[in-house]
């Protein structure tokens, strides 16, 4: 029987309402509406198959709909609309997927150049400054520190007071400072200047022995130029132990430059201050462009500037009750971005921050 003359069979002659008969009255529907899409093979076959079983009028499913579902007994009721329902979804289904068979098949294949290479997807690659910063944190590791990071938002204690620079100490002046607005109840917050707080962080939270490395942003009021930035990256490092000497500090300074730069690279040590160690000192290396005769990357010198170091200065431990006639050690921090520069024979901070993709590609 056709299923148009299947639904115009009224409700009360159909056989019985009992589940098993109504679900075999609703496959044998599907299987001759799966019957006649296998034949669809154009558009057209395919609209005519759309109105006679979905159509608005008269199709298949509204005249079930009328002379099944409506006409039924109020206990008959449910049972006809699920299968109804899943009679009239499948339908549906059907028409949606021979439709875009056909979608498919129209598709001009002579027009279609199938030997054309598929589009070719950039690859994204890791940012020179964190190449950067991973190539240090990878000597440091090697050497048993940890990494460790903190919060770009500071409050002026661990910022300074606990890196003993008070209050108008003129240091201050040299670490030009972004103050947060906030209400003026509110105590105050900075953009941290530095790395170096989170030594302090980390020292009141942990217990000596300590080996830790921070890399992180930092800011500071400056106008960008080719030297300049408001923000760029630090690493700081410390390390706290029972017998840690000044020999131990040089040799890590050492090792990580020769790691760094290059295994003939040679390393000077120079008097310097900073308000948090003691003595202080800053580390150049022996020009690895030009061997230490002179040239425009080390100003015509034969050595270049690296870091900032020296001993733990006594008072910083007192911050974070660190017994002072029990400990030392030494801390260290660095410019990633200038380091970068050296390494690659860059001379222009800015481009590390405009992310032209020119530049990008050269440092896969
Ligand atoms: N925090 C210093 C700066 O930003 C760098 C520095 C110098 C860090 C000496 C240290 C250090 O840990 O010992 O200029």
């Amino acid at each position: 029987m056709d299923a148009i003359e299947k639904t115009r069979i009224p409700f009360d002659q159909l056989e019985d309402s009992s589940s098993g008969a109504m679900q075999r009255l609703f496959s044998d529907l599907i299987a001759l509406a799966q019957n006649e899409a296998n034949s669809i093979g154009d558009d057209e076959s395919c609209e005519a198959f759309r109105v006679r079983w979905l159509g608005r009028k008269d199709s298949i499913r509204d005249r079930i709909k009328e002379n099944w579902l409506i006409k039924a007994p109020a206990h008959a009721k449910k049972l006809i609309g699920t299968h109804f329902n899943t009679f009239a979804t499948v339908v549906e289904e059907l028409h949606r997927y021979k439709k875009d068979a056909i979608g498919i098949l129209d598709l001009d294949v002579d027009h279609v150049d199938l030997s054309l290479p598929g589009v070719q997807r950039p690859i994204g690659s890791r940012h020179l400054i964190r190449q950067t910063i991973e190539e240090i944190e990878r000597i440091f590791l090697s050497l048993g520190y940890t990494v460790v990071e903190g919060p770009e938002i500071e409050t002026p204690y661990y910022n300074f007071e606990a890196l003993n620079i008070p209050e108008h100490h003129p240091v201050r002046d040299d670490m030009d400072t972004f103050y947060l607005e906030l209400p003026e109840d509110a105590p105050t917050r900075l953009l941290r200047t530095h790395t170096s707080p989170v030594q302090i962080r980390t020292m009141e939270k942990q217990k000596p022995p300590v080996r830790i490395i921070v890399p992180g942003k930092v800011y500071r009021r400056d106008n960008p130029d080719a030297t300049h930035s408001f923000m760029f990256h630090q690493v700081e490092g410390l390390a706290v132990d029972s017998d840690i000497t000044f020999c131990d500090y040089k040799g890590t300074m050492e090792y990580f430059v020769r790691q760094f730069l290059g295994p003939s690279v040679k390393t000077r040590f120079r008097p310097s201050y900073f308000p948090f160690t003691e003595p202080s000192v800053e580390v150049d290396a022996s020009c690895h462009v030009c061997g230490g005769g002179g040239c425009r990357v080390c100003k015509f010198s034969g050595w270049i500037e690296l870091l900032g170091s020296g001993m733990v200065d006594p008072a910083v431990y007192g911050f974070v009750d660190y017994d002072q006639t029990k400990l030392n050690g030494f801390a260290f921090g660095m410019g990633v971005d200038r380091l970068a520069l050296l390494k690659y024979g860059l001379n222009d901070l800015q481009v590390l921050f405009q992310n032209d993709v020119r530049f990008l590609r050269q440092f896969p």
